[in-house]
């Protein structure tokens, strides 16, 4: 198997009022291609500390984080960072929102339209591209905050409870088809929970 990313010692500490919080300290691991990992562990354990520094939005105090045997420092193009607000912008239609990405990035091409158009219709939202935000179901507005991070055709894909807003029937079903995208899609994905059963699953 090939590796695809790597932590070396990584630590972080956070100064608070009444002295220093270590968040994280010393996590080494490696996670290869294609794998799905899951990161369980309760609140505050410094889970959403550890993908923030992995997706180069938070600095890290100590350590080395490789993708593809490249050192990264700051933000990589390979990552995408799901949260769990969907943080889709209310006033832009679905379309307009899963193409967000691509304008950043000024990548918004031919090409990667049609990408995008293709996830739209391989996951059902295709017929809603024209719609807002508020016009959609808590479970389909998750699905389109993947495939706007999809869109960017990261290659591996950081998911902090990205469904724990969803209710448990809506979770289950969101989760599967999600899991079915992300297979397809051939991604490695890193997810964080603190429920176990969503873990397992
Ligand atoms: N910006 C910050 N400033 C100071 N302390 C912080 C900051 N962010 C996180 N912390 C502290 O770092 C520790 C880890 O926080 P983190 O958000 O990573 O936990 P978590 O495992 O994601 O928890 P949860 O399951 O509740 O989301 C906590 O003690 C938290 O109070
Ligand atoms: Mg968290």
């Amino acid at each position: 198997m090939e590796k695809i990313l790597s932590l070396k010692n990584i630590s972080k500490k956070y100064q608070a009022k009444n002295g220093e919080i270590i968040a994280i300290e010393n996590i080494s691991f490696d996670v290869e291609k294609g794998e799905f990992v899951s990161i369980i562990g309760p609140s505050g354990c410094g889970k959403s500390t550890l993908l923030s520094i992995i997706s180069g939005l938070e600095e890290k105090n100590t350590g080395n984080i490789f993708i593809d045997n490249e050192e990264v420092i700051g933000l990589s193009p390979k990552i995408g960072y799901m949260l769990q607000k969907d943080s889709l912008l209310e006033w832009r239609t679905i379309y307009d929102n899963v193409i967000f990405g691509l304008e950043v990035k000024k990548i918004k091409n031919r090409e990667n339209e049609e990408y995008v158009i293709n996830l739209l219709k391989k996951y059902g939202l295709y017929e809603f591209k024209d719609k807002y935000p508020t016009q959609l179901s808590g479970g389909m507005r998750q699905r389109v905050a993947l495939i706007r991070t999809l869109a960017i055709k990261p290659r591996i894909l950081l998911l902090d409870e990205a469904f724990s807003a969803l209710d448990y029937q809506t979770r289950i079903m969101v989760t599967n088809d999600i899991f079915q995208i992300l297979k397809n899609e051939q991604i490695t994905v890193l997810m964080v929970t603190h429920d176990i059963s969503e873990g397992i699953f």
